[in-house]
């Protein structure tokens, strides 16, 4: 167990300078595994050391990959497609819904057992969406908590290839069947309806793997076509920051009177960078410099000021380019004047916890107006009040936008446990402080 740490976010004078956020969460851990199941050693350059990616590397060495650090690169010696060993113990996950379901699809073609486990929240989280259809490739999972981990996960010895539709956008069901398709003879076939992240695709592509897109008929999704039995080659990886984590600054800056910064070499990945197009629509002054490429996705630095934010209402269609920034959103509506709808919103009450409920309790506790639907919420904003305690339930994003909520409320907010920040972002609470946070 980590100390719990409890921190106060009080109004900031103003916040300048620049920062970097660390690498993207996704990209890490698809790094670690895609040089897993290559054939030689795949250099990784900025990936993200946090607690959730180190799990995912702890897993793989227990299976016999050796990842070593070598100055700031990550070099990670794979064992080939199929090639993963029987852990004799644990894989424990933490935190890491993405690790954790990324792996199952890995092993659903692995010819053993391991026990799957991690922290309470996520062995609260539904599995089912991912064992489901790795059960129609011929996996099993052996455990009593309602499908749920702690459980021991069976790969199987003859991996049938699938055609799936995703009942839900998701991008970890995607990866989970695409890597269990890696080790499996003919054509893994995936439908999905809405389109998500595609770091998978993306890279699976890199490391050689024969797997193409397209677009579906109605535009909005695609079509993602697997031929397996794959040979993946070691290939070197840079990872870009995470969009998700520049969001925290990001409306840092746009809530902070007189703030000015720039938040260097976000990725603008369009399945990921939903948020930054909703703030610029709500008048947030976010300019985009220095366009650029780094590791296969465009980036740019953001220079992010102050700004008198609107309302907007933001439709169902745009939540899975923005899945995890609605928490931050939440926190820029409470600063914006009017109000603010978010629709399509029932994946947050799946993740790290029920971010829907947590996130209407913390804005109401803070004097936010808001109404919480099954799968909407609505925010009046304009002046914030302040002065709420907010139990984070173990996640991360809910400590962060809470933390910065914090910077121009009228009253400090205090978060129970902000060592939940580890999981995506170590260097928080310090980069924070540099641009002129005050938490303490
Ligand atoms: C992720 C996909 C998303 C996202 C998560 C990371 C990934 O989850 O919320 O933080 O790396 O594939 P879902 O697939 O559940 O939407």
């Amino acid at each position: 167990m980590k100390n719990k740490l409890q921190l106060r976010a009080s109004v900031a004078n103003t916040l300048s300078g620049r920062i970097r956020v660390p690498g993207d969460k996704s990209t890490s851990h698809r790094s670690l595994i895609f040089g897993a199941l290559a054939i030689g050693t795949t250099h990784v350059s900025g990936m993200l050391e946090a607690e959730d990616v180190m799990a995912t590397a702890e897993a793989l060495k227990k299976m016999g990959v050796n990842i070593q650090k070598n100055g700031g690169i990550w070099q990670i010696t794979g064992t080939g497609v199929g090639g993963l060993q029987k852990p004799t113990e644990p894989l424990d996950f933490g935190n890491a819904g993405t690790g954790s379901r990324l792996m199952m699809g890995v092993l659903a073609s692995h010819n053993f057992s391991a026990k799957f486990t991690g922290d309470a929240s996520l062995c609260s989280r539904p599995m089912g969406r991912v064992t489901d259809p790795l059960g129609e490739i011929g996996a099993h999972i052996y455990g009593d908590n309602n499908g749920m981990m702690p459980f021991t996960f069976s790969g199987s010895d003859n991996p049938l290839p699938i055609e799936y539709t995703l009942p839900m956008a998701s991008a970890q069901v995607k990866s989970a069947i695409l890597l269990a398709g890696l080790n499996v003879e003919g054509k893994t076939i995936i439908h999905e309806p809405i389109a998500t992240r595609n770091h998978t695709e993306k890279m699976m592509k890199h490391f050689g793997a024969d797997i193409e897109v397209f677009k579906s008929q109605d535009g909005g999704g695609n079509i993602i076509i697997l031929n397996g039995p794959a040979q993946l080659y070691a290939k070197d990886v840079i990872v870009p920051a995470d969009p998700s984590s520049a969001a925290f600054p990001i409306v840092a800056a746009l809530i902070t009177p007189g703030a000015d910064i720039l938040v260097e070499a976000v990725m603008l990945n369009p399945t990921r960078s939903g948020l930054i197009d909703v703030l610029r629509q709500m008048g947030g002054n976010i300019e985009f410099i220095n366009e650029r490429e780094e590791g296969g996705e465009n980036v740019a630095d953001l220079r992010v000021k102050y700004s008198k934010l609107k309302s907007v209402t933001v439709p169902a269609e745009h939540s899975s380019s923005m899945i995890d920034e609605y928490p931050i959103l939440a926190v820029a509506a409470s600063y914006a004047e009017g109000e603010t709808k978010m629709l399509g919103l029932e994946e947050l009450r799946v993740k790290e916890s029920d971010r829907l409920a947590i996130v209407a309790k913390g804005l109401a506790d803070n004097g936010v107006i808001c109404k919480e639907g099954e799968d909407w919420l609505t925010v009046t904003g304009g002046k914030v009040k302040g002065g709420g305690f907010i139990d984070t339930k173990l996640d991360h994003r809910i400590a962060m936008s809470f933390l910065v909520m914090g910077l121009n409320a009228q009253y400090p907010i205090v978060i129970d446990d902000c060592s939940v920040i580890l999981t995506s972002f170590p260097s928080f609470i310090e980069d924070m402080k540099k641009l002129g946070a005050d938490f303490n």
